[in-house]
């Protein structure tokens, strides 16, 4: 597991500076993602939060810069043009958008260069699917892979505790978030970023890498967990 997330303003900037640690003497290794502010984007805004984020990360480039949140739709054009400059400087090798809706999604791909969006990073998890009703569908339309925030649930509704996933788990050898991870994952088009402070969680999540959930698992997942249509 090679892709760090994080973003300008995760601790107000400390998030960075602790990476700026971890990544000291390996950056070619990492797939490095940060993000830009909405109040952030205006004038040459993009640019100076995006000096600001690689000062603190102490590296020359990022791989991934996402907007953080929508911003109106009129703007999109401008927050392009900018993204554009800093790939074109070396600063960032790609950029992206993150919990925009699909109408969003069309807005963007009308402005110029608007299709080089490289991922639309949204929650996805099993006890949140929303996103298989309209975001999915169209970001693999567009060959667009997702990048998927709180694949387990997030801290206030974790789905880790849930026995149908231990269950699961106990078929292919590996813990109950190894099997959630297994099944954000399960298309190839979809990327988890899960979080964790605990290095055996860590190695337990990295397990989902290996699972190949079958047909059968996945329809007693989606029975213990229906997503937008229905359980079948
Ligand atoms: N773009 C956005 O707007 C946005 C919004 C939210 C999040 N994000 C990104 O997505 C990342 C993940 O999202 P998230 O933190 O909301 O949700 P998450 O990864 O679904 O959940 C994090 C929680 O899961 C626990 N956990 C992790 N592995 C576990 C395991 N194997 N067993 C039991 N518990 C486990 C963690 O606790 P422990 O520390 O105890 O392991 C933590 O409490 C964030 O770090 C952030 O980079 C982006």
């Amino acid at each position: 597991m090679t892709l760090i997330d994080t973003s300008g303003n995760y601790g107000n900037g400390r998030s960075e500076q602790f990476i700026n640690q971890i990544i000291a003497n390996q950056r070619e290794r990492i797939f490095l993602v940060s993000k830009v502010e909405g109040d952030q984007v205006s004038g040459d805004g993009i640019a100076r939060a995006c000096a600001a984020s690689l000062a603190r990360l102490g590296s020359e480039y990022l791989d991934l810069y996402l907007l953080h949140w929508p911003v109106p739709s009129a703007q999109f054009s401008g927050v392009v043009a900018a993204f554009e400059q800093l790939r074109a400087a070396g600063k960032i090798r790609a950029w992206g958008v993150s919990n925009f809706s699909v109408g969003q999604m069309e807005d963007l791909f009308r402005v110029p260069d608007g299709h080089r969006c490289a991922t639309n990073q949204v929650p996805y998890s099993l006890n949140n699917r929303g996103i298989e009703r309209d975001v999915l569908p169209w970001c693999k339309q567009h060959n667009l892979p997702v990048m998927a925030y709180s694949p387990l649930g997030g801290d206030n509704n974790l789905v880790v505790g849930d026995r149908t996933l231990a269950q699961v788990g106990t078929i292919h050898g590996c813990s109950a978030a190894a099997v959630a991870l297994a099944w954000v994952i399960r298309s190839g088009s979809v990327i988890a970023i899960p979080e964790s402070g605990s290095p055996a969680h860590v190695k337990e999540n990295a397990v989902a890498l290996s699972i190949a959930l079958t047909p059968r698992d996945l329809q007693t997942l989606n029975a213990a967990f229906p997503g937008p249509f229905g359980a079948t």
